[in-house]
Order: structure tokens, then C-alpha cells, then sequence
């Protein structure tokens, strides 16, 4: 299958099955013309809706709850489920990207179709289905912003991807100490390829970025966007993730003063 027509079958998808799937062979000899994907479309039941103030996450002291737990894992396969559409966004946005660069992407995508499936298979587990609690759109609105290849490195891979380096090892501990290895054993998992998620961004932005600093080229594109450099971190830094994706130490130092 040719990748546009892969991304077009995401965002027009109105079946899970249909967003998850992955064709096993991908090419990409016509990618046509650039398309801004306005909305995707979204199985019935799983639309966006707009996030009441009081639909926050459970804090992390009400996690030894299973089904407080389980509203988490729902919100994240929810972030898994835009992730994966934002890349579909992506490969229909830039059909003169390098190639390799949106083979790189198409592959990200199929590892985030995986994180949906594997939050899923937790969710089902904890009593609950992919669709049963509210939908957000949270990250696709900042699509919009997404003009070019690097502004797609800079928001998704380095910023809401870089955040996760923090998030996902947090409530990994956290679900461990309340004795649920099985959740923290998937957020290890998500972890481990956000690394690589991750690494695979700083790898395009020092191609993407021109004469410029990798900082100056980052934070630039951001400031076209609704993002800053806040957004790419917990509200515990975790250095030795980024290490592993190939952010060097002075990154980690000016995220924390930022
Ligand atoms: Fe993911
Ligand atoms: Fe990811």
C-alpha cells in the first residue's frame, strides 16, 4: 500500500481496526500533492469532546485504585491514538519530504498503532474498552502549527514525545508501587520506544535546522507555534532518557530553566 493512501485510510477511519491498521508492506512512489488534514474522522463513540475542568487525570495518590488506574491508561491510549493520526497528518502534509525521513515517520506511526494496542489489551484487562471514557483533542489542535517537517520534529518528537522521557517512567514507578507490574511493564515499553521516538526528531532537526544551533532552530520553530520549551518536560527531569535519545546535557539544563 502507498503511504498517502495509508494516511488517508487513518483520518477517514470509522473503526478502530481500520486506524490500527498496518498494511505489511508500505510504499511510497506517489505521494501526491500536500493535504491538511482539518479533522479525523473517529469511530462512533470515540469523537473529540471538549475536556471539562474537572476530567483531570486522578492524582497519583488515588492510584492504588485499579479503576482510577485504568482512567489514566484510557487518557494515554487516547494521546497513542492522535499520535498516530498526527503522523498520518504529517505524511499527507509533506509528500517532498526526504524519503527516508517519512519512511522513519511511517515506521513511528506503526509503533504508536502498537501503544494503542497494547493500552487496549490493559485497558480490557482492568474491565474497561478503548472508547468507554471521554476522547480529547488535545495535541491535534496544535496541528494547525505543524508548516513543515521541522516544525512536525520540534512539536511532536521534541516536545509532547520529550515530555513522555518524563511522564511515562512516573507513572511506570507509580503503578509498580501500587503492585500493578502488568501497567508498569507497558509504560516501560512506551518509554523505551518514546526514546527512540525521540531520537529520531533530534536526528532530523540537526538536518532540518540550517546554520542555526540546534536550540536556536528548536525553540524559533516553537515560537511559531502555541508550544515552549515547557511543554517538552514532567515536573521531574529526567536526563538520562534524553542521554538515550541523543539530547545533549546543555538541553537538559536550559528545559529545566525554561
Ligand atoms: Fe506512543
Ligand atoms: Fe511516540
Amino acid at each position: 500500500m502507498e503511504m498517502t493512501e495509508w494516511a488517508i485510510r487513518i483520518l477517514s477511519a470509522e473503526t478502530l481496526e481500520d486506524k490500527l491498521l498496518t498494511p505489511p508492506f508500505l510504499t511510497d512512489e506517489t505521494p501526491g500533492a500536500a493535504v491538511f488534514w482539518k479533522e479525523p474522522k473517529r469511530p462512533p463513540g470515540m469523537a473529540f469532546r471538549n475536556r471539562k475542568r474537572e476530567e483531570k487525570l486522578p492524582p497519583f495518590h488515588e492510584l492504588s485504585d485499579p479503576d482510577k488506574r485504568a482512567v489514566c491508561l484510557h487518557r494515554f491510549a487516547g494521546h497513542e491514538l492522535l499520535a498516530v493520526e498526527i503522523m498520518a497528518y504529517t505524511l499527507l502534509a509533506f509528500p517532498e519530504a526526504p524519503k527516508r525521513f517519512r519512511k522513519g515517520l511511517a515506521n513511528t506511526l506503526k509503533e504508536e498503532q502498537g501503544h494503542v494496542r497494547l493500552y487496549r489489551k490493559r485497558l480490557n484487562e482492568l474491565g474497561l474498552e478503548f472508547g468507554d471514557l471521554p476522547l480529547f483533542k488535545h495535541f491535534w489542535a496544535h496541528t494547525p502549527f505543524i508548516t513543515s517537517p521541522l516544525h512536525y520534529v520540534s512539536v511532536m518528537n521534541l516536545t509532547f514525545e520529550q515530555a513522555n522521557l518524563d511522564f511515562a517512567p512516573i507513572y511506570g514507578k507509580c503503578f509498580a508501587r501500587y503492585g500493578d507490574d502488568d501497567s508498569a511493564k507497558l509504560m516501560a515499553q512506551i518509554l523505551k520506544d518514546e526514546i527512540s521516538h525521540v531520537g529520531f526528531g533530534w536526528h532530523w532537526l540537526r538536518k532540518f535546522k540550517g546554520e542555526e544551533s540546534e536550540w536556536d532552530a528548536w525553540t524559533k520553530t516553537l515560537a511559531t507555534t502555541l508550544l515552549s520549551p515547557k511543554r517538552a518536560k514532567g515536573f521531574y527531569i529526567h536526563p538520562e532518557h534524553r542521554t538515550k535519545a541523543g539530547i545533549p546535557h546543555d538541553w537538559v539544563e536550559r528545559i529545566k530553566n525554561n
